[in-house]
């Protein structure tokens, strides 16, 4: 594991942006696993500069997003799958048709999660994941007590998570209370993982993800097994390490 302290969001967000970048250019046809929430959006707006001075090209790139709300479809503005065209897709020279979110939509779920696994494995396998962590530990969507071994599957979200990601909703009703995520075993397959961490509202978790106890009970600390991870964090998410 490689930890790397920036001082603050905006330069991880360039640190990460510079990572990426470098596994786009050296790769014929990379596969770049995603994640949404607030943590990667400045990583995005980076991409989209680069992208905008003709410093990098998607044109080759394929992507997987570790997860999608249950019951939202594309259209509906807290979709992952809008938040992704939004944040990124809509603003480099990606083909849309090369960019996989689960479908939460879908009249089978569970067919879904199958051909999410089959799509990845098709694809190669990803070349390099992001991934941001939850303060109960969750990696993607999977929260505490998701089994390791798991694959493609729909969760119950904590209330920990719903009642987090409420700000980005009207209210907190109107945060679905189930999710399809990328398991456990699915994001340890990625062949380089790229965690961002950024406040000091994470540090507790990073140090937990980091220092302690490999178990089900704090998803992230499987990542302490992973060959190939990098932490790229600011001084006060790492601030209890
Ligand atoms: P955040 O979410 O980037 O919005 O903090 C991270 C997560 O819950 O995995």
């Amino acid at each position: 594991m490689q930890l790397k302290t920036v001082e603050n969001y905006q330069d991880m967000s360039m640190v990460a942006c510079s990572i990426i970048m470098e596994k786009v250019k050296q790769l014929e046809s990379p596969v770049l696993g995603l994640a949404t929430g607030s943590t990667p959006e400045g990583l995005y707006k980076q991409l989209i500069e680069q992208y905008k001075q003709d410093n990098v090209s998607f044109q080759n790139v394929k992507t997987f997003n570790l997860d999608e709300y249950v019951g939202l479809t594309k259209q509906n503005k807290q979709s992952y799958d809008y938040y992704m065209r939004e944040n990124l897709f809509s603003h480099i020279d990606i083909d849309l048709a090369n960019t996989y979110l689960p479908n939460g939509a879908s009249a089978d779920l569970d067919q879904e999660c199958i051909d999410y696994e089959a799509r990845i494995k098709q694809a190669g396998g990803i070349d390099i994941q992001v991934l941001g962590i939850g303060l109960n530990g969750h990696i993607g969507f999977n929260e505490p007590g998701t089994n390791f071994s798991s694959r493609t599957h729909i969760i119950d979200l904590a209330e920990s998570t719903r009642t987090a990601n409420a700000r980005f909703f009207d209210s907190l009703e109107e945060v679905p209370e189930q999710a399809i995520t990328m398991g456990v075993d699915t994001i340890m397959d990625s062949k380089e993982i790229l965690l961002l961490v950024s406040g000091e509202k994470k540090a507790e978790a990073v140090s937990r993800m980091l220092e302690g106890e490999i178990s089900e009970e704090f998803p992230a600390s499987i990542l302490q097994k992973h060959p190939h991870v990098t932490v790229v964090g600011d001084k006060a998410a790492l601030s209890l390490l």
